[in-house]
């Protein structure tokens, strides 16, 4: 086996860190939120997943802007308690990734990416429309994490899903086909996948 320490993969030959294309396939939360003044933010996270089933709750990492500063995610969940995690279709790959644009605070990635929003039931935060699934969470807690980086902070932030809205396209017979939408998610370097095919397994008890 190759062993290497974080930050020493190029003593084995590694010419980028491989890490994110061993922790994958990561699905990506695309996170909408309004600020206090209820301009609508949105952008992805692939250090993205679900925690826990009953309540659901999900968390997403996030890094800080190049000046130091938290990005507008993190900031407005922190500022109004609310965001919403949209699921990303292969359909919406293109514009997911327009999302990630660095805007400054208040402009609105979703409308520069083509995007439609439309009201969630209890959240503010506009949801993506095109988007297959949407959760809308409440923020739990930002949990500080270890940085390399002293001028650079990076936070898990949680938030329990209070709503969930679902395409009925996707839905057969009582169940959700996930081959319908195809699920974008992150692998390493600039490496994406979707999902084609799914196989069922049962527990031994
Ligand atoms: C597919 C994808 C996944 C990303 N995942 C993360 C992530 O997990 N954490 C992070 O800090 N930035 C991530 N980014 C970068 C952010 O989306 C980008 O910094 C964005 O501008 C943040 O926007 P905000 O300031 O509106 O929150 C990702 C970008 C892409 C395209």
């Amino acid at each position: 086996m190759i062993f290497y320490e974080p930050g020493r993969h190029k003593d084995q030959g590694f010419r980028h860190d491989p890490f994110k294309a061993f922790v994958s396939p990561r699905p990506i939360g695309w996170i909408s939120t309004a600020d206090a003044e209820g301009r609508t933010n949105l952008a992805p996270y692939s250090f993205f997943n679900a925690m826990s089933f009953l309540p659901p709750v999900v968390v997403f990492g996030t890094g800080t802007r190049s000046d130091g500063s938290p990005k507008d995610s993190q900031r407005n969940v922190e500022a109004t308690g609310e965001f919403v995690c949209n699921i990303v279709s292969e359909a919406l790959k293109e514009q997911m990734n327009k999302t990630a644009v660095h805007l400054p605070h208040g402009e609105d990635e979703m409308t520069l990416a083509g995007l439609e929003g439309v009201a969630c039931q209890k959240v503010k935060p506009l949801r993506v429309a095109a988007a297959p699934v949407a959760l809308e969470c409440r923020y739990l807690q930002t949990v500080a994490l270890p940085s390399w980086d002293p001028t650079h902070g990076n936070y898990a932030i949680f938030g329990e899903v209070i709503g969930v809205h679902v395409d009925p396209a996707i839905v057969e017979d009582g169940l959700v086909d996930v081959t319908r939408y195809r699920p974008v998610s992150r692998l390493g370097y600039f490496d994406y996948s979707t999902v084609t095919e799914v196989f069922q397994m049962f527990r031994p008890d």
